[in-house]
């Protein structure tokens, strides 16, 4: 269960807003529930967690034991939605070092999400006489970040496996009918998964987009999934006072409204990095068209206390700050005595390290809310599958009713094209010639 902290905003807000906003959160709850509000064409992520492709999830995991059979390696090729989620989910479940550690199941390497040349040769150079496997994850199929990536990999996987093994170590998984992914896909015979087609990408973490790689992780996709059922249902009630996500909405909403533009997301979990970058794609990519929405920033306490800590303290007063808190470690780790005491330590002596930082945290939310930031504390249960099948859940509900309180589409990206206009112009692409004209005189070249 997720549980809304809200009172360390109450100072920020001049008079109750709840019963104000509950008709309007109501009307998006309704529009979410019913599909039938803007973008409705990509709420299929809501009752995805009941409704999901048995079959496929079965192949899922198929394909996961097979991967972990025969491969020390997979690489992921994805970016954006088609990336971030299965990237958070392995590094806050496994470790943000999963592929450093002693282990049964293969190293996973994420590509794709860039253009770095670097990056991509590092790969290539780790995969040299490693066994490995390929999931291409695009739901347009044409994306070119990870399209460019995946013409290398395979290449790679033809020359080391000839043309019929690559294929049989190949996983696509994209639309289920249109795009060049698909087209080849079927052409050379690789299994594909689907991205159903009213999940947009950064929805679809609870689709195979996100649950291959998890698998191959070594989750437990089932208990994954169980989390997010169990918040969707918790989230499926039409009032304030049971939904969290509705208190999460609306309190961000009204401190939007009173000046607070920038959110930041803080965890005291160096492995929910990337958890952090997802949320940060699903709420930047969700709400922030029309000149609105609250810019995602997120930050790791405590490390980022030692950087971040000043300007939040004492900065621009438009931030408001969440932080999501998870149950006791598994690891008590207490503080070692020392005879010496050299470095007047020994009054922590014995302490387990969970006990520090529970004074860390409600040392700095003190600190925070006395400097003039409002603070959302979501309280989740201990770090596992389960638990983090509920927080992907409650952040995608919260998301859509924050976009219709903003009056916005939560489930376009309308933005996302200008740069791309811009680089396949500057690349030469067919059909572009004008716009290169004009940019390459914009450009002065
Ligand atoms: O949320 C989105 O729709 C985007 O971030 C996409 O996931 C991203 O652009 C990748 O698109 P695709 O999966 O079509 O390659």
């Amino acid at each position: 269960m997720i549980q809304v902290n809200l009172s360390n905003i109450r100072p920020f807000i001049g008079l109750p807003y709840e019963a104000a906003l509950a008709p309007r959160l109501h009307i998006a709850h309704k529009h979410l529930q019913q599909g039938d509000g803007v973008g409705s064409d990509f709420t299929g992520w809501v009752h995805l967690p009941e409704q999901y492709d048995r079959e496929e999830f079965a192949r899922i995991k198929a394909a996961a034991r097979r991967i972990q059979s025969d491969s020390q390696a997979l690489v992921v090729i994805g970016i954006g939605g088609s990336y971030l989620g299965a990237r958070g989910a392995i590094e806050c479940l496994c470790s943000a070092n999963y592929n450093l550690k002693k282990k049964n199941t293969p190293n996973i390497y994420f590509v794709g999400n860039g253009l770095s040349s670097d990056q991509l040769s590092e790969v290539m150079e780790l995969l040299e006489g490693v066994d490995f496997s390929v999931n291409v994850i695009s739901k347009s199929g044409t994306t070119t970040e990870p399209a460019v990536a995946f013409r290398f990999f395979r290449r790679m996987l033809e020359d080391k496996y000839g043309v019929k093994g690559a294929a049989r170590r190949i996983y696509a998984t994209t639309d289920r009918a249109r795009g060049a992914l698909k087209s080849l896909a079927d052409s050379a015979g690789y299994e594909t998964f689907v991205v159903p087609d009213d999940v947009g990408g950064r929805y679809s973490v609870l689709t195979a987009v996100g649950l291959l790689p998890i698998a191959v992780a070594g989750v437990d996709i089932d208990a994954l999934m169980a989390g997010a059922a169990d918040m969707m249902t918790v989230c499926a009630a039409d009032d304030m006072a049971s939904n969290p996500a509705w208190q999460y909405a609306g309190a961000r909403y009204e401190l939007y409204r009173g000046g607070r533009k920038i959110e930041i997301l803080a965890s005291y979990e160096p492995n929910f990095r990337f958890m952090a970058e997802w949320w940060k794609q699903l709420y930047g990519e969700s709400e922030g068209k029309e000149n609105k929405g609250l810019f995602p920033a997120s930050v790791e306490f405590t490390a980022d206390l030692h950087s971040m800590g000043q300007y939040i303290q004492q900065g621009e007063r438009h931030l408001l700050e969440t932080v999501v808190r998870f149950g006791a470690s598994a690891h008590e780790n207490p503080v070692p005595y020392d005879t010496a005491n050299g470095d007047g330590l020994n009054f922590l002596a014995g302490k387990p390290m969970d006990f520090i930082r529970q004074q860390a945290m409600d040392g700095t939310l003190l600190a925070h809310v006395e400097g003039g930031v409002p603070n959302i504390i979501l309280q989740a249960g201990q770090i596992n599958p389960f638990t983090l099948g509920e927080l992907i859940y409650f952040f995608e509900y919260a998301c859509g009713l924050s976009g219709y309180l903003l009056d916005v589409n939560p489930f376009d990206q309308p933005g996302v094209e200008a740069y791309k206009k811009n680089m396949f112009a500057l690349l030469g692409k067919p059909g572009y010639e004008d716009l290169r004209a004009q940019l390459e005189r914009k450009l002065g070249r």
